[in-house]
């Protein structure tokens, strides 16, 4: 289990010493600081790398902090390590999909089930959105202002679905989950373009498709407390793909390849060219969707 034992120093001089007690980075660790960070590809290291959920939401958030107040360098001699395990806790256990159970939301375990599948998405989502910042280097500084962003608001969106799931008398780890998130962040290590096609544009786009049938699901069920947080998440999200889009973009113009091309390609490459189930065609063309890329989408579908 890797614990956080990392401060933040960066290019204006923090130090721990500095940090307000009311700074959850502060309240968290308190003195036991063993280590010192000054840049943001080491910070986004550190925050991937943290097991524990609580840390990782605390110390994500504290970057992203540090990082919009000018504090972290983009300077770090060391390339990034070949992608491995992320930092997560002992349980959920991972298993194939196949082997999730199907569960009816009308007992309390479906319900809870299908909150922590959610919970587990949005933990997978602040690793993936920390593994962008840490291994695609010289990117323009937007893109890490977009990818910290990104982290900040997984973190919150986790808090948020873990909270509820507590509250249905169920935590994080309590049901079997899958890896299909991080697994598409170890095929798509290689090259930010294709990360950016299939993360954001494949992966976290789906989210985009079903999350109004989950909420409509859930409000049925009187959940309206989940409604309203799906809702804040669905909101997010749009964001989210809409970053991937721009990164996208601007990746396929610095390499001068037609954009429509090379998304259709790496779908089929990646997604054995198989959509599944509607596409939310609005939700998608404010997240920067062409209408030709959702006919294709559809087509294959
Ligand atoms: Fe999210
Ligand atoms: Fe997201």
């Amino acid at each position: 289990m890797k614990h956080a034992s990392f401060a933040f120093s960066g290019a204006a001089g923090l130090t721990h010493d500095r940090i307000e007690p009311d700074n959850p980075f502060f309240a968290v660790f308190g003195e036991a600081l063993a280590m010192t960070v000054s840049d943001l590809f080491s910070a986004a290291d550190a925050c991937l790398m943290l097991d524990d959920p609580d840390e990782k939401v605390a110390q994500t958030c504290a970057a992203a902090r540090h990082w919009r107040a000018g504090e972290l360098s983009l300077q770090n001699g060391a390339p990034p390590t070949a992608i491995g395990e992320p930092g997560r806790p002992g349980q959920p256990q991972l298993v194939s999909p196949r082997q999730l159970p199907r569960r009816s939301l009308h007992t309390p375990e479906g319900h809870a089930a299908l909150i922590h599948a959610i919970a587990h998405i949005e933990f997978n989502a602040i690793n993936l959105a920390w593994d962008a910042v840490y291994r695609f280097r010289d990117m323009p500084r937007a893109f890490y202002d977009d990818w910290v962003q990104v982290a900040d608001e997984e973190a919150y969106h986790f808090g948020l679905v873990r909270d509820h799931l507590r509250g249905l008398g169920f935590d994080y780890g309590d049901f079997a989950a899958h890896n299909g998130l991080w697994e598409m962040a170890q095929k798509t290590a290689f090259d930010p373009l294709v990360r950016m096609a299939l993360v954001p544009r494949v992966l976290e786009a789906r989210g985009l498709d079903v999350t109004p049938g989950i909420m409509k699901k859930l409000a049925a069920h009187g959940d309206h407390a989940a409604v309203a947080v799906l809702e804040i998440i669905f909101r997010d999200e749009v964001g989210h793909v809409k970053i991937g889009s721009r990164w996208f973009h601007y990746l396929c113009t610095q390499r001068g390849v037609e954009a429509k091309e090379t998304f259709r390609q790496l779908f089929d490459q990646y997604m054995n060219g198989r959509s599944k189930g509607p596409l939310h065609r609005s939700a998608r063309l404010a997240a920067g969707f062409s209408e030709d890329e959702l006919d294709y989408l559809q087509g294959v579908g």
